[in-house]
Order: C-alpha cells, then structure tokens, then sequence
C-alpha cells in the first residue's frame, strides 16, 4: 500500500461493539478484567500504561515509519525525556546534535546534567566529529535532522553506521520532516523520535510526543518508561492526533510547495541578507537533502538587513502569519528563536551554532502561496 493509503487507514479497525468507522475515545481509566488468572486478556489493565485509542495511534504510527512498535506520550518533551530515561545513568555520557530544539538543549544541560550524566554538544552534519566524540562511557547518540531552528542536516546512515560499530542506539528527532519524507529507521537508526504537536497533529490542537522502535526489546524499554513515569498522551489526544494523520501527505506536500516558492521569492529581495531552505540550491547541504528524504519540507528561516532590529519590526507588523511558537500546522507562523523557542540556550551557545539574533523562523502553512508572499513583500516594506 502506498503512504496515503497506509495514513488513512493503519492502525484502524471498525470498532467491534458498534461499528463505528473512528476509533473511539476510551474515556476510562481501568478495564474490568474477566477473571484473576485472564488478568490482561483484552491487553488493557490502567490507562497510565496503555490505553486503546493511544493504542491506535502507535499502531498507525508505526506502520508509517516502518517501526517495530511505538510509545505515544503526552509531549514531545516527554518522548525525549524517556529516550534519555531509557539509556543514560549516572556517570554516562551521551552525544547530542548542537543544533537541537531548545527544549531538548534544555532538558540535557539543566536536569540529567544534576544526575551526573554528560552531554557533548557535537556538529553531526559530519560524521567525523561523532566518532571522534566517542567515549568510553558513550551510551546514547541522538541526533535532530534537519535541526530546529537552523535546519542543518545529518546523515542518518552515516550516524548510524557508527552507533552501530559501537554498539549504542542512535535516536533521531524526525519531527521535522516525518515517515512522509524521511524514516531513519530505514536508515539504520534504532528509534524515530516525534513531537506529535507538528505535523502529524497539523491543526495547532495539541501537544504530544512519540517514539518509534526499530526492535521490540527498544520498544520494550521505551514504554517501561512511560508506564514507571506516567507519561503518556491523553486518548482525546490520540484521537485528534488520529484525524491529523489521515491527511499527513497532502498537508506536507502542500505546506512544502509553498515553503519553496517563498524561498525564492526571499531569496531575490532586496532587503533579505540570507534565507536558508534545503529545496534552494544555495542550501549547503542540498545534495544530502535530496537522497536522505522525499521532500525538503516546510520549514525555512531568513535574515532581514538591518540585524534583529529590522527582524523584530518585519515579525512585529507581518500580516497572515502569527507570531507563535509551534511549527507544522496549517496556519503560517513566524517565530523569532532567539526570544522564544531557544531562549534557554547561552548567548555563546546559540553565537556558536549559528542561531543569531536576527534569524526568522517561519513554519510555512496551507493558505494560498500568492497571500503569504504578498504579507511578506507588504512587510518587508515597512523595515
Ligand atoms: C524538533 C523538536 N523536537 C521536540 C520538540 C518538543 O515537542 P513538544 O513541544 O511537543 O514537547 C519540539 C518543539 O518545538 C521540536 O521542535
């Protein structure tokens, strides 16, 4: 079956009681069980471990990503947080991309950091430098491609092989692109990391996290984790997140297509310093773009003349766009990462991986590509 179909239609059967097409929201927190020796007969005992709508949804999600199996959480921050949970004690050392969504940076350099867990924050965009940062005591490597907010990209194959050589998991935040256009599982990497809230939900309704297991003994210790620290996605949100699947292809396609013609439009403006989209052959890393995914997403950021001044009056007075944080629904947004998305990262830091002061994060939507363009040409004029 081709993706569009498998979006659809995996992971979903018509409910056995009334038929129902959607699978329902179970509303329940326990399941009477038929006798003490058939305890967990119907695979179902307390909705803190599992629950049958959350249920669906890792089903669909990993026939999509070609997974073993996955474990749904409540955000994306939670899949993270149970992917360091899973694999790092005490005195450990993990490999980290140093481009990263602030609150993985966060998450890493301000709470495992206080349980004596060490983090190298490393250019994955070349392999070299993850194998020279190799330790001993190395048991985790997770890299984000293409990476929030610069975009830069890994080599998922490249990582993998090296993860593999030292036999440690390489665990990939995909959020960005989904199974849609790039599945590191197929790549080699032992987990698919998500936050739901992007595109697989679409619609700005929710927040929630997944992650995808290349093996069941992964998939096994991953949902050890969300059942010991009750983290798992609520079944109103599975449910949501269920409809937003079903459209996944068509919205990234769409949202994608609009991203590239912005691109270029940004790209020829007089008053735009740089703009950085790998669909754009100016894109350093195009060439690994094209053979690693399906498509560049929809994803781009672009530097006003003027510095973060001249950023700050474009994001301030932009029309169509919303000035938020998120990224992946269908409704434009404008995000300035500096103030909002990696405000917990240093100034030096943020100053060493290239997230300047003035750098425009847009997540490009589904409106009509002529209104976009004309907000930004109408704002751009007022810098
Ligand atoms: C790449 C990436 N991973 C993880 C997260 C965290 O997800 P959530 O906000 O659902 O906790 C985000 C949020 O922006 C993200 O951009």
């Amino acid at each position: 079956m081709g993706f569009k179909t498998k979006q659809i239609h995996d992971g979903v059967t018509p409910d056995p009681l009334t038929g129902s097409i959607l699978t329902p929201i179970y509303q329940t927190t326990t399941y009477v069980q038929d006798s003490v020796d058939e305890y967990l007969a119907k695979g179902y005992s307390y909705s803190r471990s599992a629950n049958p709508t959350v249920r669906a949804l890792e089903q669909k999600l990993t026939s999509l990503e070609g997974g073993a199996d996955t474990t749904c959480f409540g955000t994306g921050m939670a899949a993270i947080n149970a992917v360091f949970m899973t694999y790092l004690n005490a005195g450990d050392h993990c490999i980290v991309s140093d481009v990263v969504y602030g609150g993985t940076y966060r998450l890493a350099t301000k709470i495992y950091s206080r349980f004596g867990v060490e983090f190298s924050f490393v250019d994955t965009s070349n392999a070299d430098n993850v194998r020279e940062a190799l330790r001993d005591n190395t048991k985790l490597i997770l890299t984000e491609t293409p990476a929030n907010p610069t975009l830069k990209l890994t080599d998922i194959a490249a990582v993998s092989a090296i993860a593999k050589e030292a036999g440690i998991p390489h665990g990939v935040d995909n959020t960005f692109l989904t199974p849609y256009y790039q599945r590191p599982l197929e790549l080699g990497a032992d987990l698919s990391i998500h936050s739901t809230t992007k595109y697989f939900d679409g619609h700005n309704a929710t927040v929630g996290g997944a992650v995808v297991a290349a093996s069941a003994e992964h998939d096994e210790k991953i949902r050890f984790v969300l059942n010991a620290t009750g983290s798992i996605m609520s079944p109103q949100v599975a449910w949501l997140t269920l409809q937003g699947v079903k459209t996944l292809a068509q919205r990234l396609d769409g949202q994608s297509q609009n991203a590239h013609a912005i691109a270029e439009f940004l790209e020829q403006h007089p008053k735009v310093e740089s703009v950085t989209y790998p669909g754009l052959a100016s894109f350093p890393q195009h060439e690994l773009a094209k053979s690693q995914a399906d498509g560049f997403g929809a994803m781009l950021w672009f530097e006003v003349k003027g510095g973060a001044s001249a950023g700050k009056t474009l994001m301030d007075c932009i029309e169509v766009f919303s000035l938020a944080e998120n990224l992946g629904s269908i409704e434009s947004l404008i995000t300035h990462p500096v103030t909002m998305t990696h405000a917990d990262v240093e100034k030096a830091e943020r100053e060493r991986v290239g997230i300047s002061d003035g750098l425009v994060r847009v997540s490009v939507g589904l409106e009509d590509v002529e209104d976009l363009i004309a907000a930004l040409d109408a704002a751009l004029a007022k810098v």
